[in-house]
């Protein structure tokens, strides 16, 4: 099993260019079983959690095949559906692919999609999802592990989540696009990722109005066309590089840079002491980042976007171990992400944890140690940890990392850290 081995202390200095979204490209894949006809996505990353969707989207009966530069492009076809599910192997391996749910109970009027289990991060249920599909019309029955969903055609009704869902707005907007009438989903996320889809499957022919508000209102057709797409920056990867240079007193360039999705993170930063300069007022600008000798304490609480990400709160975490003075990290989305605690602490990290507020307090630094990985994002900040820490470390089940970041060791030797992938 790989482990990365990382000697640190050393600046960051160097450019790296931020790949394909995968909370984009997840969805998006998904959206191809809506329509018999072709789609081409560009700008896919090379990620494990896109080779499972590849592998889900096989045994549903979708033709594809990666090519372009590196591989990046993905022609898809749903010309027919051979299964309408989504097996235990598959999704035990990825939740995320409980979002084929939706595109097969539009597409085929049923579907067999096995429930997720929980993830370490949290027990992430499903409830949303099918009391959406439920007002739609279908009928959804839990059956060995799995639900099982029947309709003949879904029909639009007025949905309003009791929490902000990421998936749960995408699978039912998907669910909606071929339904009979007018959806609205209220309390819907807003996530720059919901609005690329709205955008593909507006593309598609579908008529979505609202994506990136809190209301969204689908007006279901009888049937969507292909499309070709790129897809859009990943905001999680270039705030975690834009983290990393702040907290190793560095210096990076970060290219396709989607700074518009991250204003939460450039606040915090530039309250810490970072320096961040964009190119020129494109979507994705080139970002300059330059992180003080030492940061000063941030507190943050995690939200819905555009409040601060969920998925950069592990990150954050990281460098304030080593700031100047206290803060104090909220985790206000998942009932248990604060899995990287443990491992910080054994670097030396001064860390309590009061239900969901962490305290960070300060110390001179943090030391190299044996690391263990539990899940993509605390992952993330185990590297981070060891690239400002003194002395090596090595990092166990790195696999959690590979699901979320494209050779994320390569990128970062490429910005003189001292870091490999041992096999
Ligand atoms: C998406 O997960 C992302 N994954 C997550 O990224 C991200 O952390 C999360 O949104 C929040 O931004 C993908 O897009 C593939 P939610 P999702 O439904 O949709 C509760 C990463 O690291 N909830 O927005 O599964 C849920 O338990 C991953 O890339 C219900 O209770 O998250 C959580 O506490 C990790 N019932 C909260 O809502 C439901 O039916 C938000 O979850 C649905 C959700």
């Amino acid at each position: 099993m790989d482990h990365f081995r990382i000697h640190g202390g050393i600046p960051l200095h160097g450019t790296v260019t931020i790949g394909g979204a995968k909370n984009a490209a997840l969805p998006m894949l998904s959206a191809c079983v809506l329509t018999p006809q072709r789609c081409v996505l560009h700008g896919v990353p090379r990620l494990h959690d896109v080779d499972t969707m590849l592998k889900l989207l096989t045994h549903v009966g979708v033709q594809w095949e990666r090519n372009g530069n590196g591989g990046a492009t993905v022609n898809a076809q749903a010309e027919k559906i051979a299964a309408s599910e989504a097996p235990y192997t598959i999704v035990k391996t990825m939740r995320a692919s409980s979002m084929i749910l939706g595109p097969l109970l539009a597409r085929t009027g049923h579907a067999r999609v096995s429930l997720p289990g929980g993830c370490a991060i949290g027990a992430r249920p499903m409830d949303q999802h099918l009391k959406a599909f439920k007002e739609m019309g279908a009928e959804i029955t839990i059956e060995e592990g799995n639900i099982a969903a029947r309709a003949d055609r879904l029909r639009g009704v007025e949905i309003t989540f009791d929490m902000v869902t990421v998936t749960g707005t995408e699978n039912v907007m998907m669910a909606a696009v071929l339904a009979e009438g007018q959806t609205i989903l209220n309390n819907a996320a807003r996530e720059p990722e919901v609005v690329a889809l709205a955008e593909m499957l507006s593309q598609m022919g579908a008529r979505v109005v609202g994506a990136g508000t809190a209301r969204i209102t689908i007006d279901g057709v009888e049937q969507l066309h292909g499309t070709e797409v790129t897809i859009i920056p990943d905001r999680i990867q270039a705030g975690t590089y834009l983290i990393a240079a702040a907290m190793t007193n560095g210096d990076v360039a970060v290219e396709n840079c989607p700074l518009s999705h991250l204003e939460a993170l450039q606040t915090k930063l530039t309250e810490a002491g970072a320096r961040i300069e964009k190119s020129a007022p494109t979507a994705t600008p080139t970002v300059r980042v330059v992180g003080p000798r030492k940061l000063r304490s941030v507190d943050i609480t995690t939200a819905p976007f555009p409040g601060y990400a969920t998925d950069l709160q592990a990150q954050w975490m990281a460098a304030m171990t080593i700031a100047d003075g206290a803060s104090a990290i909220t985790e206000t989305i998942f009932e248990n992400r604060f899995m990287h605690v443990a491992e910080l602490r054994r670097m030396g990290a001064e860390i309590t944890v009061d239900g969901h507020t962490a305290i960070v307090k300060s110390v001179a630094k943090l030391s190299g140690a044996p690391l263990m990985a539990t899940d993509l994002r605390a992952s993330a900040s185990l590297v981070l940890a060891a690239l400002a820490a003194e002395g090596q470390s090595d990092i166990q089940r790195v696999y959690h990392i590979d699901r979320g970041y494209e050779r994320i060791e390569e990128q970062l030797y490429s910005l003189g850290a001292r870091i490999e992938r041992v096999r």
